[in-house]
């Protein structure tokens, strides 16, 4: 079949790419010259594991081709993709500036039937501003009977699984109320569906609702937990220990409860953020998100409260390493990442960091700027130099067995605070380093 996928960002450089390995050819869009220029060049902006091995064979197998301009990426597909960003406006809802420019883009020059898919994430009632927006460009073309169709199919994979997740999702949501339209989607994600059908179509609304309240669900067993931890620390117990005696229930179940240094990237927050704000703009006040919002925002400073807890208010003249800075490992997103407002909240104190990230630490350097009070290096091992204590961020594989007599040897003093609990605090004891996780029993 012929799609287009319309922002070749994480959503919709992984669907393009992941859609062309079925054989399906592919133009992806991009507004952003600096993407598609790397995308032309053979490589991809972002650090997706699996994603550069199948743009490559589909880019040579001329299935996958990228492109600025809009006009022949429009006409080349049949299903068009809409993947842009849906960034949070000022007032916590969605700002569907880009949706409703790519559906324009796409009125303005389509010459036959398109099914119209919107894959970002978008409030519910977005496909009816869609179909409004081409429609309006449609008749300033003087064609109002081209006919097309707007359907939501949300995406639901995480980063660093991208691919993963796309080529083996666990459901396809399909929100369609034309029949043409379907059987196109039903088609085009049948490779996908072999061994059991994962496809659930429903009607726009609920599809669009469905996004949403997925991300607020994880969200809100996240802040859930992180605040249960904060609770263990004072009565003394383990959160690890007790993570495994609730997920051993199945109505519980095991994943998303890991209590951290807080959520960040690029969804939970503005989902969440959104969908308090849908409901307030229907009067309804949402008032477990809400919680869920402001006990994330509490969480991501809980690492520097420990930091104040050891070393006092004043953090002038110290110094902390800093492993790991992107929002979760296997990628280098740092929208949203905890370890800024942890950096923020320790140089503000007079401290200076030292961070490292086996691969974010080109993306940081873009999204700090030049500062005199981070310093960002390309091994673990060089941040801990001379360093007050270790703060762990993200739990990327390389940190889980590090050689912990060359930490303590290095550091001041012996400080491990962990943010993503990845060692046995009993070991640590037993190693002499003084090893504060989260929610755990020292
Ligand atoms: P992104 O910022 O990585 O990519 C969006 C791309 O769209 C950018 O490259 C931008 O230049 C391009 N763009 C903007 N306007 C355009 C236009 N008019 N025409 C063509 N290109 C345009 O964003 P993302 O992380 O891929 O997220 C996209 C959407 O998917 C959001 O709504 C997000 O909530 C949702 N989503 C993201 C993830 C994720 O893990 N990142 C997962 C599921 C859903
Ligand atoms: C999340 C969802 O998991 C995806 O299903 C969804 O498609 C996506 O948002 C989206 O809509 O964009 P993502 O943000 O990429 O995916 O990554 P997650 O693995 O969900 O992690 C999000 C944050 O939660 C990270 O900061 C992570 O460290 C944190 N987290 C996750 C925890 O603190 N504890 C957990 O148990 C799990």
């Amino acid at each position: 079949m012929k799609v287009t996928a319309i922002g070749a960002g994480y959503v919709g450089l992984v669907t393009g790419a992941c859609l062309a390995e079925m054989g399906n050819h592919v133009v992806c869009l991009d507004v952003d010259e600096d993407k598609i220029r790397i995308l032309n060049s053979g490589d991809i902006p972002i650090h997706e594991p699996g994603l550069l091995e199948i743009v490559q064979r589909n880019v040579k197998a001329g299935r996958l081709q990228f492109t600025s301009d809009a006009a022949h990426a429009v006409q080349h597909g049949t299903l068009l993709f809409v993947g842009v960003g849906t960034p949070p406006g000022s007032d916590g809802s969605a700002d569907l500036r880009h949706v409703v420019a790519a559906a324009r883009s796409i009125g303005r020059v389509m010459t036959d039937y398109k099914v119209v898919v919107d894959k970002s994430t978008v409030p519910v009632g977005t496909a009816d501003a869609v179909r409004a927006a081409i429609r309006e460009e449609l008749d300033a073309r003087g064609l109002p009977d081209m006919p097309y169709a707007v359907v939501s199919n949300p995406e639901f994979l995480k980063e660093g699984a991208a691919v993963e997740d796309f080529m083996k999702p666990d459901r396809i949501i399909i929100g369609a109320d034309d029949e043409q339209a379907t059987l196109l989607m039903r088609a085009l994600y049948a490779p996908f569906n072999r061994t059991q059908d994962r496809m659930q179509i429903m009607d726009v609304r609920s599809a669009e609702f469905t996004k949403y309240a997925a991300n607020a669900m994880l969200a809100t067993r996240i802040s859930f937990m992180n605040e249960l931890a904060l609770l263990a620390e004072k009565v003394g117990a383990d959160i690890e220990l007790v993570r495994r005696g609730i997920g051993s229930d199945p109505r519980i179940g095991y994943q998303f409860l890991y209590a951290g240094a807080g959520y960040g990237g690029s969804c939970f927050p503005k989902d969440v953020k959104a969908l308090v704000r849908t409901a307030a703009d229907n009067g309804i006040s949402l008032k477990v998100l809400s919680a869920v919002e402001a006990a994330n925002e509490r969480q991501k400073r809980v690492l520097v409260d420990k930091v104040v807890e050891r070393f006092g208010e004043d953090l002038r003249g110290r110094r902390f390493a800093m492993w790991g800075l992107a929002f979760k490992p296997d990628t280098d997103d740092m929208r949203e990442a905890p370890s800024l407002v942890i950096i923020d909240e320790l140089t503000r104190r007079g401290a200076t960091v030292a961070a490292y990230d086996p691969v974010a630490l080109a993306e940081a350097a873009r999204v700090l700027g030049p500062r005199d009070d981070v310093t960002l290096v390309k091994r673990a091992e060089v941040a801990l130099q001379g360093a007050d204590a270790l703060l762990i961020v993200t739990e990327w594989k390389e940190f889980r067995t590090p050689d912990f007599d060359a930490i303590k040897a290095v550091l001041k003093a012996p400080v491990v605070l962990d943010g993503r609990n990845l060692y046995e605090p009993k070991l640590m004891k037993a190693l002499g380093i003084d090893y504060r996780g989260i929610g755990r029993r020292c």
